[in-house]
């Protein structure tokens, strides 16, 4: 199949490029490089052993989509584009919602006209909200994100449920990570943050390389075994491969389906810097700071529902993701830049 990779400059979609030409597809990559890199795509093309044609460009610019799809004809889109910094959102709101909720509007509206229907989207367990017993599964009601981020994502879901309502030619797989980590294991691709990193794990690795001093460690308070934040983390590239597998179970299932990705199983902040200790051989200093605003105490998946329609479940543990994180990190102590 030929797909169309939007935000293939990125931290995920550069490794969903190299999943999908290994498992014989033809990519072509969509991206503004607001955040992303066209070395990560070059590179990802190696990887995967493919020729990927790159196209900068906005997922709100309509006239630009029509003519993507006049000269590639996608029989899918894998849709990563868009903005994700939380804090960000907070200061500019606007932002975010004409880019990840009015870009995927327009995404869609390009893709009826081209007759293109089927479509992968990147969610978040932020949809879920607080308050929920654990594990977090799919039949439970969304609730309300503690950031605009988060509404951007609960706002595109509803956006996309309608569409899917509105003419059954829709086949949309709605996908919602839990704590995407790690990096490829060749080393050559990973999360190349601009700045500084807002997620735990590209903060550890810049602090286990020396380029940052210290971990903040975001609360000690909370009720959960060592007091500090429950996630369930897993590793990118079974992330990727969890969207190979939506996108062909997508052939037989129209409407919008939702599948959470996860493992099932939660790790905290300092089992997680005891974890890259382990794996980078180095000290991880770090000190206990109040709580971030709007983080929960804990959340892990529910990952039933995507093992049994999608027949897919995570496979690379804690060591993998933070072995490959660090040989991304020690390889390209600069990222991309
Ligand atoms: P990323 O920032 O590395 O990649 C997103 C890419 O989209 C970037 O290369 C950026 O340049 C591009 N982009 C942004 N706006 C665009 C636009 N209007 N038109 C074209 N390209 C645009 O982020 P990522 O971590 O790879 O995340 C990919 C997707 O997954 C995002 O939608 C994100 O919200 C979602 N997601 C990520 C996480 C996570 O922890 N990384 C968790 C849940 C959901
Ligand atoms: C993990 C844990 C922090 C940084 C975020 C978004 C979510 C999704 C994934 C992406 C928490 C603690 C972190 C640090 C710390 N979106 N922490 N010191 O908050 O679970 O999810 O990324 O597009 O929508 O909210 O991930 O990696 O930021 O934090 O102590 O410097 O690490 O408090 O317990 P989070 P995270």
């Amino acid at each position: 199949m030929k797909i169309l990779v939007t935000g293939g400059a990125g931290y995920i979609g550069s490794h969903a490029i190299v999943a999908l030409l290994e498992a014989g597809h033809e990519v072509v990559v969509l991206d503004n490089l607001a955040n992303g890199s066209p070395e990560a795509v070059t590179r990802a093309a190696a990887l995967g052993g493919g020729n990927v044609p790159f196209i900068e460009g906005d997922v709100r610019d309509r006239v630009l989509l029509d003519e993507l799809f006049a000269e590639h004809a996608c029989d899918a889109v894998m849709h990563f584009a868009g903005l994700k910094a939380v804090g960000e959102s907070v200061e500019q709101p606007l932002a975010y919602f004409e880019n990840n909720v009015g870009g995927t509007n327009t995404l869609c509206q390009a893709m009826a006209a081209a007759g293109v229907y089927r479509l992968v989207f990147s969610s978040s367990a932020t949809v879920y909200g607080e308050g929920h017993p654990l594990p977090w599964h799919e039949a439970l009601p969304t609730g309300t994100p503690s950031n605009p981020y988060g509404r951007s994502k609960l706002m595109v879901e509803q956006v996309l449920a309608d569409l899917a309502t509105s003419n059954p030619r829709w086949h949309i797989g709605v996908l919602r990570y839990f704590n995407p980590v790690g990096a490829h294991e060749s080393g050559r691709i990973g999360e190349s943050p601009l700045g500084t990193p807002n997620n735990l794990v590209p903060y550890l690795a810049q602090v286990a390389s020396g380029r940052r001093e210290s971990l903040t460690v975001f609360g000690n308070d909370y009720p959960t075994p060592d007091g500090t934040g429950v996630r369930d983390y897993l590793h990118v590239v079974d992330l990727v491969g969890g969207h190979l597998a939506a996108m062909e179970a997508l052939k037989k299932r129209a409407g919008m389906n939702v599948w959470n990705l996860g493992t099932g199983r939660g790790f905290s902040v300092l089992e997680m810097v005891r974890a890259f200790e382990q794996a980078s051989g180095r000290q991880v200093p770090y000190h206990f700071a109040p709580r971030r605003g709007g983080d929960v105490a804990r959340c892990w998946a529910d990952p039933t529902k995507a093992r049994e329609e999608l027949g897919w479940q995570t496979q690379r543990d804690l060591d993998a993701m933070m072995a490959d994180v660090w040989r991304w990190q020690q390889a390209n102590p600069q990222g991309y830049s």
